[in-house]
């Protein structure tokens, strides 16, 4: 499978100084779940707020298929009418799921316990990643996997009829696999456990609670996470605003601590704790960074983020911190690059199994643009100074992070940056071109990366 739309270089050069109050698109992790859970419920669960790039639009499709009906009222609000758990309907064609990492894991642990069959197709970057992580325990709970050496797409799965409760303990610090065990465990007669030695986001637990679900999460002697799901509960729907994604949020709170005189709001972003490692990092980079009016909504913590331009320092940042940060290393090699000395980020093994390999691709990109850096097996050096250059041409690997990472970069650069392909950014932020704009930046479409 291709990209569906076709490479869209972009340029971006260092305009004035950004400033402005704005909201970023809903966060992309509740977006998912809000479909799935809602499809899973009984009744109509209502969703405002929601994320309205590819990788949603592609699960709100998964769960059409399943029987789900899913539509948007005139003023923005999503209506899911929910089949109930146990009666999802066997999908009559193949799901494409595009780019979506977090939209097919999931899937594949709630399609794996119901008696149906699916098969998952995905974009170029989608059918590179490891499909193992997930399959491994759905195959202990009685999925049936027809897939290639590698479990990698196009696969096919068959749910279990008689599905088994384990207790599985997940061997990377990943949500995604968290979530489909999990996920899996819904439709599963008796207690699935999962434990989870490095914590990671924590929206599934929170949202299967708030729809009814039976769950509890006790911590261990050695400090890891103990969640019982007592299975086959009654989902009921429920309604739903989804605030701000901070990891989106995290594309113009850089750009206003690298350009000169900017001062930004950010409104109305999630702030749950395992998601805020990149504010945590910048501040102690020197970033003047302030949380304000915050509040809780829907039982996360959310608030404003107001930013002014900063002068940054390098620090290390703690590798227990990835999982809180996991999505922001790359846009955080940008802020390196403008702070005085060395930003040394350990604990990066995950990043090669993203979008794209994230450390390679970062390195790639700051080296074409005369930024000093250190790639290790799996961990990144950033050598920042005053005098950045820019001008190169990064290539972005079918990667939204690193396209949007990089023209953040040339809003500040003494030249400018051209990625060969922001097209890829409808997946997680389609308004990041016009949002920017507004703020001051400069950014223009090129006919192609010759221009
Ligand atoms: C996500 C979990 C993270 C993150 C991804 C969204 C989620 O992946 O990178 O963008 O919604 O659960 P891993 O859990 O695989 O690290």
């Amino acid at each position: 499978m291709s990209h569906h739309s076709s490479p869209r270089p972009l340029r971006s050069r260092a305009g004035s100084a950004l400033h402005g109050r704005i909201r970023v698109p809903g966060d992309k992790s509740v977006s998912h779940r809000s479909l799935m859970f809602g499809a899973l419920a009984l009744g109509r669960t209502t969703v405002t707020g929601l994320l309205e790039g590819e990788d949603v639009l592609n699960t709100a499709g998964a769960m059409r298929a399943a029987g789900a009906r899913i539509e948007k009222t005139a003023d923005g609000t999503w209506l899911i009418d929910g089949v109930g758990l146990g009666n999802l309907m066997e999908p009559d064609h193949v799901i494409d799921f595009g780019n979506a990492g977090t939209g097919v894991r999931l899937t594949m642990g709630i399609f794996g316990t119901h008696p149906i069959a699916a098969t998952f197709v995905g974009d170029a970057s989608l059918s590179r990643r490891p499909m193992g992580r997930v399959l491994d325990p759905l195959r202990l709970m009685g999925t049936q996997v027809v897939a290639r050496v590698g479990d990698r797409l196009p696969l096919s799965i068959r749910g279990a009829e008689v599905p088994l409760p384990i207790t599985y303990r997940v061997p990377m610090p990943s949500a995604q696999v968290k979530s489909a065990v999990l996920l899996a465990g819904l439709n599963t007669p008796g207690e699935t456990t999962v434990i989870e030695p490095i914590a990671t986001r924590d929206h599934t637990e929170k949202m299967m609670a708030g729809f009814g679900a039976d769950i509890s999460v006790t911590i261990d002697d050695a400090g890891a996470r103990i969640i019982r799901l007592k299975g086959q509960p009654d989902l009921k729907a429920q309604a739903i605003d989804v605030p701000g994604d901070p990891s989106s949020a995290a594309f113009p709170i850089v750009a206003a601590l690298i350009t000169p005189g900017s001062d930004i709001t950010v409104e109305n972003v999630l702030l749950n704790e395992h998601r805020t490692g990149l504010i945590t990092t910048l501040i102690e980079m020197g970033g003047d960074i302030t949380i304000e009016n915050e509040r809780m909504a829907g039982g996360e913590r959310v608030g404003d983020i107001r930013v002014v331009y900063s002068k940054l320092k390098g620090v290390a940042v703690p590798a227990s911190r990835a999982p809180s940060m996991i999505d922001e290393y790359p846009v955080l090699a940008i802020a390196a690059a403008f702070a005085e000395g060395d930003t040394y980020m350990p604990g990066l093994d995950e990043l090669r199994v993203k979008e794209s390999d994230r450390l390679a691709a970062v390195a790639r990109g700051l080296e074409v643009n005369g930024i000093p850096c250190r790639e290790g097996e799996t961990e990144l050096t950033v050598t920042g100074g005053a005098n950045r250059k820019g001008g190169g041409t990064v290539a972005t690997h079918l990667d939204h992070r690193i396209a949007m990472s990089f023209l953040v970069l040339g809003m500040a650069s003494d030249t400018a940056v051209t990625v060969d392909d922001g097209a890829v950014i409808a997946t997680s932020f389609p308004t990041f071109t016009s949002l920017f704009t507004g703020l001051g930046a400069d950014i223009s479409e090129l006919e192609d990366v010759g221009a």
